[in-house]
């Protein structure tokens, strides 16, 4: 029986490497993607992922969400992302609809509605949607089975700020709840996203599937490989989001440490800081299974692999 999961995402370029690797996937079902505000603005995050769903030739319904944090103004990526949040090859505008819904009634209604521990949440983006349905049905959180998100970073520092990812930083009171909420957490932070680097014969190699999903996926990588380049010297783009969806696949491609993790939300300098106790000194109880580590290669070799099925 496949496992049941929903994507939470604001696509985003490494979002939507996730979302196709997950739609690429039978050991996955994706019942919904939401949408929330991140990268870019609402409305372009809602309209990204229903360009994928479509691009992938699937189905899946899509929900748009929270269009601003909690209780900040959002901050968006657009530099790291280009002004769709998309950029790369133009890709028609979709005829795959938009769901009537809120993203928020909707986890809610189907976090009810399904067996407890049956469904999984894989956050990409900032954790509006998730935290404001904890907030609003406190009873769904014992139901979900377990939450593998995108955010944070210990030893690697934060990306936006020196102290803060970006995920976190966006929506910092959204990530405490969900941090503080009891449901099992397997958390991928910058540690191990900025060692799962493309190379650029993985690129050529996307580019030679002569697929329109492989043209994509070449053309999203060259994007946004530029702004990386520059910041951190290296060669290739971190996939950031894609590892939360390997994990599902392949768990034994990351390693990591069953620790405490709480979210700075007052001060100004670190705020969005992942307080990761690697060591285990704080004496607080461990809330997170949070990887430190992944087997690039092995990564890569799925990404391939499951892409070119597509
Ligand atoms: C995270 O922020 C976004 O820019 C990416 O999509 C990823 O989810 C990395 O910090
Ligand atoms: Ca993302």
């Amino acid at each position: 029986m496949p496992r049941k999961i929903i994507i939470d995402t604001d696509p985003g370029q490494d979002d939507a490497v996730a979302i196709l690797l997950a739609l690429a996937s039978p050991e996955l079902e994706v019942l919904a993607l939401t949408a929330v505000a991140g990268n870019v603005p609402l409305p372009l995050t809602q309209k990204n992922a229903r360009t994928i769903v479509q691009l992938a030739g699937h189905q899946t319904p899509v929900y748009a969400g929270c269009d601003a944090p909690l209780k900040r103004t959002l901050v968006t990526a657009e530099y790291v992302h280009g002004k769709t949040g998309l950029d790369g090859i133009p890709l028609p505008d979709p005829t795959h609809p938009l769901q009537d819904q809120h993203a928020v009634d909707y986890l809610i209604d189907t976090l009810r509605a399904h067996p407890a521990g049956t469904i999984t949440l894989c956050p990409l983006g900032p954790l509006t949607n998730i935290a404001t349905a904890f907030q609003r049905a406190p009873d769904i959180i014992p139901r979900v089975a377990e939450i593998v998100l995108m955010g944070g970073g210990c030893f690697e520092g934060g990306n936006i700020t020196p102290a803060a990812e970006f995920n976190i930083y966006v929506d910092p009171e959204a990530a405490d709840i969900v941090f503080k909420s009891g449901v099992p957490l397997v958390v991928m932070p910058l540690d191990v996203t900025h060692k799962a680097l493309t190379s650029r014969a993985w690129v050529e190699e996307m580019r030679a599937l002569g697929t329109p999903v492989g043209q994509a996926v070449a053309s999203w990588t060259d994007f946004f490989e530029r702004f990386d380049t520059a910041k951190y010297g290296s060669e290739g783009a971190p996939l950031h989001d894609p590892c939360v969806i390997a994990y599902l696949l392949e768990p034994a491609l990351f390693t990591g440490r069953h620790i405490n993790v709480e979210i700075e939300t007052g001060s100004e300098l670190t705020l969005g800081m992942t307080v990761a106790d690697w060591w285990r000194v704080s004496g607080r109880e461990p809330n997170a299974m949070f990887m430190g580590g992944v087997d690039r290669d092995g990564f890569y070799r799925l990404l391939t692999e499951r892409l070119g099925r597509l």
